[in-house]
């Protein structure tokens, strides 16, 4: 038996286990104990699916859709994907050769990474970020690249910090606007500096465009495959989970140029053959139907994050940008003078809200945590009552 446990394959010697699984287990435990948590850790709505999304999967699988499809998607799906991406993101994609339907968006951020990143090959990736990105560049023998990310730019990529790390071997960067864990959008100004940058460097780019439609005051939500130069080398990745609220469905796709759909097609084809049939006619719904509810979560999202921001603006020693994305929020806790994690462990534990540590996203987000606002206004408020007599206790302390 040791033996085999020794064999595990060499490109996993340096990948962990997702450094949240702790304090979800921590939480988990305590809410089975019987003790209330404030869940603020997990990255998904608190939202159902909508109904009309739920009828259109029940009737294909009540007609019979239980069987494999194409392996790019059913036509329908591809088609409405096509509709979607031209008149919300001015992309031009044919739905026969540039469209994978994938499983969930992750699905295909791991076959264009396997499609395009050879060993050694560098990966520039925002830090802090969703820290797939990372493992999977590394899985698969590529460099991670860290970019910083600031406080004092509000969460911005700065063009600059991206010149200054380019070398000879790097072959793709990735960008995720609005963006996990900061909550923060990509103004056009910048993301002209950073399509300069990728087409003198002769870049691909990865572009995930998960939580667009979330997404509050003045920001606008661009994809950076429409600016001049920039379809030919992106690829933009987009999904159902924030959304539709269907995270549980695993559906996503990855558009882009035929001749660099082609090799991400090969990796999605000896992979999962297809995503799940009934759920892709589901989708279908979620596109071609009514958009009322994305616009109902929307609001309700921004009353969340706008009474969250102001609650933790209030604090001493406590600092947060205003996000205009997503559903985070990414306050510093620095001046509080524990590690993010001891913080969240803290927090969790005296205040009964489970958050997650920034140092989970990239070494620069130590110092930050990382706050959902996928749970309901009322307890949000309570927790934040919560907060502020727990943190009271260490500034006291200290
Ligand atoms: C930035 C980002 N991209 C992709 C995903 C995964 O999306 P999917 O559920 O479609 O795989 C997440 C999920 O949290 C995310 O935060």
């Amino acid at each position: 038996m040791e033996e085999l446990i020794r064999s595990v394959a060499n490109r996993l010697t340096n990948i962990p286990f997702s450094s949240i699984r702790e304090i979800f287990d921590e939480a988990n435990a305590m809410q089975k104990s019987g003790i209330n948590i404030t869940h603020m850790e997990i990255g998904r709505p608190d939202f159902d699916t909508p109904i009309h999304i739920k009828e259109a999967a029940n009737a294909a699988l009540q007609e019979g859709f239980v069987h494999y499809t194409a392996n790019n998607g059913i036509q329908e799906l591809r088609e409405a994907i096509a509709v979607k991406l031209k008149r919300e993101n001015k992309i031009h994609v044919d739905p026969n050769k540039e469209i994978v339907v994938s499983v969930g968006c992750k699905e295909a951020i791991v076959s264009m990474i396997l499609a395009f990143i050879n060993p050694g090959d560098e990966v520039l990736i925002p830090d802090p970020a969703w820290l797939e990105y990372q493992y999977i560049v590394e899985l698969a023998g590529g460099v991670s690249v860290s970019i910083p990310l600031r406080e004092e730019e509000d969460f911005i990529l700065n063009p600059e910090d991206v010149r200054a790390r380019i070398t000879s071997k790097t072959k793709m960067i990735l960008l995720n606007s609005p963006h996990n864990p900061t909550g923060a959008v990509l103004p056009e100004a910048y993301l002209k500096e950073l399509a300069d940058i990728a087409i003198n460097h002769n870049l691909l780019v990865l572009s995930d465009e998960i939580y667009e439609k979330l997404i509050y005051e003045d920001a606008e939500h661009i994809s950076i495959a429409t600016l001049p130069g920039m379809f030919e080398r992106t690829i933009t990745i987009n999904g159902f989970s924030k959304a539709y609220a269907m995270d549980g469905w695993r559906l996503g796709y990855a558009a882009g140029p035929e001749k660099l759909m082609k090799p991400i097609m090969k990796v999605h084809q000896y992979n999962t053959s297809s995503a799940t049939s009934f759920a892709q006619y589901g989708a279908v719904a979620a596109y071609l139907g009514t958009q009322e509810p994305v616009f109902k979560m929307v609001q309700e999202f921004d009353k969340r994050r706008q009474l969250l921001v102001n609650r933790l603006q209030e604090l001493d020693y406590v600092s947060c940008v205003v996000p205009k994305g997503a559903f985070y929020v990414f306050p510093s806790f620095k001046g509080i003078g524990m590690t993010s994690k001891e913080l969240a462990t803290f927090l969790l534990r005296e205040a009964q809200i489970a958050c997650v540590p920034g140092s989970a996203f990239g070494n620069y987000g130590e110092g930050y945590l990382r706050m959902a606002y996928s749970t309901e206004y009322k307890q949000i408020d309570e927790a934040m009552d919560r907060l502020g007599e727990a943190l009271k206790k260490l500034t006291v302390k200290g």
